[in-house]
């Protein structure tokens, strides 16, 4: 378990520090709900103590007061409070930034500025700071559900509906976000990671997106990609130059640049590409590919090499 994903920070995936408006406010509502009920508790236990000493008030003002007007003033400030939040959150801001997010059983396709450039990735968003962003949330197979804990609330994903959800981070850093509908065995291995960077990176980050993967400049890594392609992983992922156009599983352009390997599970180096091509079954089960366990040694060594090398 040790080699489990990349974010041992404490403030990775909380709703208690967080890093983004809609966590914010949200963040504020809990608070305000928890003070609500505690005070609500203490009265009601206060009644009880009333009773208990067997003190008859002579009027019944208390039941009036405990049993109406305070619940019915505590609630209505509950729902007037959550209404306001819950529209603030799902506010749509014009000149957002689009990110169209489709998930599958257990991953993530992630399309930046899908009416323009449409720039394709996998299982990790890069978000500029301070910068309003919608996220268009579709399902291709069966509900799931966005969230990024630290940014904001969450919204389900439902096959043939777009939801939309406006964020806007509001720090830099790295955060994570988890499948939060049960979606299928592999469902708590459905994870994935947000950067939240700098306007001038973001642009960088969308530029080196926009490019093909790079060469295959050795033998060694010639002969992984001739192991993609031979054994038919070009089925079902596309690697922009080499092999386009699949869209069953992860795009791979610059899989060697993630921080994590299978939608946020581990980290991304060659011995857990190899561990995941040969195995995947056991690293993720239910997963919609085969475990590649045929491959030679060199073979296997040779292509996780390759997909390390795409950046
Ligand atoms: Cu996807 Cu749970």
């Amino acid at each position: 378990m040790s080699e489990r994903s990349t974010l041992g920070q404490f403030d990775s995936q909380t709703t208690l520090i967080p890093a983004g408006a809609g966590a914010d406010s949200t963040l504020v509502l809990t608070l305000a709900m928890t003070a609500a009920a505690t005070v609500i508790f203490l009265g009601v236990m206060g009644l009880v103590w009333l009773a208990w000493r067997r003190e008859r008030p002579g009027h019944v003002w208390w039941l009036w007061t405990g049993g109406f007007a305070l619940p019915v003033i505590a609630l209505t400030a509950l729902v007037v409070g959550s209404t306001f939040t819950l529209a603030s959150i799902g506010k749509v801001e014009r000149d957002a930034l689009v990110i169209e997010v489709t998930g599958y059983q257990y991953w993530w396709d992630v399309v930046y500025d899908p009416d323009g450039r449409a720039l394709r990735d996998a299982n990790e968003i890069v978000l500029p700071v301070d910068t309003p962003v919608t996220f268009r949330l579709k399902s291709d197979d069966v509900i799931h559900s966005f969230w990024v804990p630290s940014i904001s609330g969450k919204m389900d994903m439902i096959p043939g509906r777009i939801n939309e959800l406006t964020v806007r981070a509001t720090r830099t850093g790295r955060f994570r976000g988890q499948c939060a509908e049960f979606c299928g065995l592999s469902h708590p291995l459905m994870a994935f990671e947000v950067e939240v960077v700098e306007r001038e990176a973001f642009d960088a980050f969308a530029e080196r997106l926009a490019g093909e993967a790079r060469d295959a400049d050795t033998l060694q890594l010639a002969r992984g990609r001739n192991v993609f392609l031979e054994e038919g992983c070009a089925a079902c992922h596309a690697i922009r130059g080499v092999a386009e156009g699949a869209r069953v599983g992860p795009d791979l352009t610059r899989i060697g640049a993630r921080a994590a390997l299978g939608a946020g599970m581990w980290r991304m180096n060659v011995g857990n590409l190899a561990g995941w091509i040969a195995d995947v079954q056991d690293m993720k089960p239910g997963a919609n590919m085969p475990s590649y366990n045929h491959l030679s040694g060199p073979d296997l060594r040779a292509v996780a090499h390759y997909l390390a090398s795409l950046k």
